[in-house]
């Protein structure tokens, strides 16, 4: 049968194959970035106000930050018995095997000592010069790291010379180490590869010092790093800092400052994102920046334009900084042409619409970025919005990425999200890069991408400022779809709205963002559709078990051995919520020995509430 032909050619991996996905024991969180002295400043001052040791030092890890792919390694009574990739953070998938073939990896530790279950995290890379001597169509040994562990024959993965650094631990029981430095020195006894630029500091002097003194180091080193990773270097108040919803209060990434080249603008293009946020993209002449080759370069807006009188035929710098889209910083006049024009910004939406800017509510100024209001009857924005719901954080299908999505949409196989639930397999099969394993694994993944949570789903439709948070909230609220589907009547929407305000991180721009999202008959139609070929899970609450269980907590004064954020967030550890005013929903109220509201005491005695003072509440917390 003839293959058809595809409009532009798919580059890096193919259509991932498919893994066994597995819950990882912790999650897999990502780093907050620090970019100078300032941010690590604050980085140090939140820490310390939290563990309230004001004017303390507090001792550091300082690590590289290896720009590798993350893995994590489970050791059951020293042996090597799970290895997954870091996947969405919560599930990873099964890349034991691919992991196995590394040689410096540990099979077995030989150590009578090692605890029963010991998870070791860590780097896979490809070092530098391996990278240049390899061929393959990998932009950077990244990216080639990524292809190889995604390959489902581990044969294939042992010709890749892949080396890794282990860097932290998951879930160790029974737990015998007291630092973060004491457990690497550890590890590295017991074979683990740590990489030998990690060392303790104790405060900002020598965390600057060792800043400079790694990016010296930087272009020497056989492998690619973009900043060093601080951690606080004891695990017994790592424990006390905890997390946020995504990273650790007790570890930060300083990145170094990003490589910078200078090029020539060809073009000037617009992009349409999924929000209808028009893009400006400076294409221009290829420039390797940080070992990639750029031609692209983002605009931000309009007015960045404006601000900077950016114009097609400019000499410009440009900079790129790990993942992120290389930026335009500065244009160098001196060089200009002296017949170039100013640059007019566009004001229709490649789908031909006119687009507007929003004045934004609080501040009554225009907003800097343009819009096209179309939703999904804008092509480019529909076909963003697809890219969204079938993302990682969103319905998570395998085989069905960036790339994959812009072919289905060019061939016409794919308008709106109900489509990925009746692909056209067959015709899918003969196109160039697909097959017969492929195309199964696919359906398995559309398949199984059917039932899917309820807050994913909210998140998955892409209403504008709904992040993953916000449909956590709101999935609380709603409980399950049906209750959900009021959104989609005029008078029942403004009802259940009214009720949203009272949601704790729910505001006013979520409401009008939900309201907008389904006045628009198009996007309810969409989404009748979708929930018509899916298994919507009902929200379960989560209701943490522990000391303070559905109860509710205030505090008032100051308390001496813990801040107000670290009392807060074990009451929210422990299964409990905290209250900010007293009412008859309030069970408890704490108050500390510095300087108590008054008031606060009274009214809680009027309505009988709970008091107990700061001893108390240590005891509570055995502390
Ligand atoms: S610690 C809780 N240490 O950076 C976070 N991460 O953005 C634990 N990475 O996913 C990460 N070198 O893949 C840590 N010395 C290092 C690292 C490191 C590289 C990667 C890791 C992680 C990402 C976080």
């Amino acid at each position: 049968m003839k293959k058809l032909s595809l409009s532009h050619k798919i580059i890096g991996s193919p259509p991932s194959k498919k893994f066994k996905k597995i819950k990882h024991l912790k999650p897999m969180l990502s780093l907050s970035n620090a970019f100078d002295e300032n941010d690590m400043i604050d980085f140090i001052s939140k820490i310390t106000n939290f563990l309230n040791i004001k004017d303390k030092d507090v001792e550091l890890s300082s690590e590289p930050k290896i720009d590798g792919i993350s893995a994590t390694l489970i050791y059951e009574k020293g042996v090597l018995n799970r290895g997954l990739s870091r996947g969405d953070g919560i599930i990873g998938e099964d890349i034991l095997e691919n992991l196995k073939t590394i040689k410096e990896i540990p099979k077995v530790i030989k150590d009578n000592n090692v605890p029963s279950l010991l998870e070791i995290r860590g780097e896979i890379y490809i070092g530098k010069k391996d990278f240049k001597s390899m061929k393959g169509s990998f932009a950077n040994p990244r990216n080639a790291a990524g292809g190889s562990l995604r390959q489902k024959d581990s044969k294939a993965t042992a010709k890749i010379p892949l080396k890794y650094f282990a860097y932290g631990f998951g879930t160790i029981q029974p737990m015998t180490f007291d630092t973060q430095i004491e457990f690497l020195e550890k590890i590295k006894k017991w074979g683990f590869s740590i990489n030998p630029l990690c060392i303790g500091v104790k405060n900002l002097k020598e965390i600057e010092a060792r800043h400079s003194y790694i990016d010296s180091l930087r272009a020497s080193l056989d492998y690619d790093i973009d900043g060093l990773v601080y951690k606080v270097n004891s695990l017994k108040l790592q424990e006390r800092l905890g997390n946020t919803s995504n990273s650790p209060r007790w570890a930060i990434a300083y990145k170094f400052s990003s490589e910078k080249a200078i090029t020539k603008i060809k073009s000037i293009v617009i992009q349409v994102g999924r929000t209808g946020a028009i893009t400006p993209v400076a294409k221009v002449e290829p420039v390797t920046v940080g070992g990639v080759v750029v031609s692209n370069a983002t605009l931000h807006n309009e007015d960045e334009i404006n601000r900077k009188d950016i114009r097609v035929g400019d000499t410009i710098q440009i900079q790129r900084a790990g993942d992120v889209i290389p930026q335009v910083i500065s244009v160098d006049k001196s060089k200009r042409n002296q017949n170039s024009k100013k640059y007019i910004f566009p004001e229709k939406c490649l789908c031909g619409s006119i687009t507007q800017k929003e004045i934004n509510k609080s501040t009554k100024k225009e907003d800097a970025v343009r819009r096209c209001l179309k939703g999904y009857e804008c092509d480019f924005i529909a076909r963003e919005k697809l890219k969204h719901i079938v993302s990682k954080e969103a319905f998570n299908i395998d085989g069905l990425g960036k790339k994959v999505i812009d072919q289905l949409w060019d061939l016409k196989l794919i308008r709106k999200p109900s489509d990925i639930f009746s692909l056209n397999y067959e015709k899918i099969e003969n196109l160039e890069g697909w097959g017969e394993l492929s195309i199964n694994n696919l359906k398995k993944a559309v398949n199984n991408s059917k039932v899917i949570d309820l807050d994913r789903f909210i998140f998955s439709i892409g209403i504008r400022h709904i992040g993953q948070e916000n449909a956590k909230i709101l999935a609380g609220f709603f409980k399950n779809i049906i209750k959900f589907t009021d959104l989609f009547e005029n008078r029942d929407r403004k009802k259940t709205l009214e009720n949203l305000i009272d949601l704790d991180g729910i505001g006013q721009i979520q409401i009008d963002s939900i309201n907008t999202f389904f006045s628009n008959k198009k996007n309810i139609e969409i989404t009748k559709n979708l929930i018509g070929k899916l298994k919507i899970v009902d929200f379960k609450v989560q209701s943490k078990k522990g000391k303070f269980s559905n109860k509710t907590i205030m505090f008032t004064g100051g308390f001496e051995k813990m801040s107000r954020s670290e009392a807060k967030s074990l009451v929210e550890s422990q299964g409990g919520k905290v209250l900010g005013t007293i009412s008859k929903k309030l069970d408890i109220l704490v108050t500390g020995n510095s300087k108590p509201t008054k008031k606060k005491i009274e009214n809680a005695k009027l309505l009988k509430i709970k008091i107990i003072k700061e001893t108390e509440w240590y005891k509570i917390l055995d502390l």
